[in-house]
């Protein structure tokens, strides 16, 4: 028998065995190697006789077949036993106990966020944000507040450096700065966010939220500031009808200035709002200051608009009952899992991606 009959019966034999992954890789080596015996027969090619070499050539290629599909059945039959293997010994047991899981709930400030933008995306207000870490300039200075202004003082400021150039932005007004120092007008925006003051009791915590709101075009009066606001408490609180009060006021960034009172009553130790002859703060608004526009590059003899600080948590509190604004921020499981919103609980007047 000549030699490569011979390695092609030995090898054959070996294959149909019962093998390790191991020992069919090292057949294969054995074989189709660098100096395997198949490898260097195919080395002898060059040496023969063209006639012979013929012959010799065809008779080679066949074994080479030949070996080759047996190492690949062979990988394939292990490759089978391994995963029967896995699939006797991985069994599914069904008997098992489902893993808990927890749903989080949406945090009732997260929620009025998305309510408010949502109402004021609808009469075309698009939402810009800022950073909570202002400087002086776009806190107090841009927005008509020099310094040593009396209204400084009366925003129990965190600052953040000796100098007092960088602080905890005191209300969201300055996004009203950064807004229109980077666009030119027409500008209508709300910026809602956090904000801080050194401050802490029952209705007052250190962090607390805003939405600023801004509106700057050439035809802008106090009736359109008035409609606008009328429109959001209305959809906000979900009522046909409410009384609002608009109450003269100051503010350095606004002439002239109003704070806004809603009309609600007690019953049962609820707050009803609308009716009623009890009146309760919610926002701060009025025309923007022309000093205001001239600090931004607009000529006030052109543009003019109004502006409105509302403050978010109180809403809050207010359409969904919750008493102590300090909660908010307690970080309090419990209080979140009973004031805190289902991912897929939509309130009616919810404007936003769900619908
Ligand atoms: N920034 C004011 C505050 O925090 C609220 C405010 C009042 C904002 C009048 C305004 C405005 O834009 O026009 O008390």
């Amino acid at each position: 028998m000549s030699d490569i009959k011979k390695i092609k019966k030995e090898y054959l034999e070996e294959l149909n065995k019962e093998l390790s992954l191991d020992k069919v890789n090292q057949i294969k080596t054995e074989l189709f190697g660098k100096n395997g015996l198949i490898s260097n027969e195919f080395k002898k090619l060059g040496a023969l006789a063209p006639q012979e070499r013929k012959q010799f050539a065809s008779d080679l290629n066949f074994i080479k077949e030949e070996l080759q599909e047996n190492i690949s059945k062979k990988f394939k039959e292990l490759e089978i036993k391994e995963i029967n293997e896995k699939l006797k010994n991985e069994k599914v047991d069904i008997t098992l106990p489902e893993r808990s899981f927890e749903q989080g709930k949406i945090h009732p400030v997260s929620q009025v966020i998305d309510e408010i933008s949502s109402i004021f995306s609808e009469i075309g207000f698009s939402v810009e944000e800022g950073p909570d870490v202002e400087n002086e300039y776009n806190n107090f200075t841009a927005l008509n507040t020099p310094e040593n202004h009396p209204a400084r003082d009366m925003h129990d400021t965190f600052y953040l450096d000796d100098k007092k150039e960088l602080l905890l932005r005191t209300h969201t007004s300055p996004v009203q700065v950064r807004t229109m120092l980077k666009g030119n007008p027409p500008f209508k925006i709300i910026a809602p966010g956090r904000t801080y003051r050194s401050d802490s009791d029952q209705t007052h915590a250190p962090m607390f939220h805003q939405v600023e709101g801004l509106h700057i075009d050439k035809d802008i009066n106090m009736g359109n500031l008035k409609g606008c606001l009328n429109y959001f408490i209305k959809e906000f609180f979900e009522v046909d009808k409410i009384k609002m009060r608009f109450r003269p006021s100051h503010f350095p960034f606004t002439e002239p200035s109003a704070e806004v009172d809603i009309g609600y009553e007690l019953r049962d130790g609820k707050i009803v709002i609308g009716e009623g002859d009890k009146w309760l703060e919610v926002l701060g608004c009025g025309m923007v200051h022309p000093n205001v526009l001239k600090n931004v590059n607009i000529n006030p003899e052109k543009y003019q608009g109004y502006a409105f600080g509302i403050g978010i948590d109180r809403l809050g509190m207010l359409k969904y009952g919750i008493n102590d604004l300090r909660a908010f921020f307690e970080t309090d499981y419990r209080w979140l899992n009973h004031f805190g919103f289902d991912p897929l609980d939509v309130p009616s007047n919810y404007r936003g991606l769900s619908r």
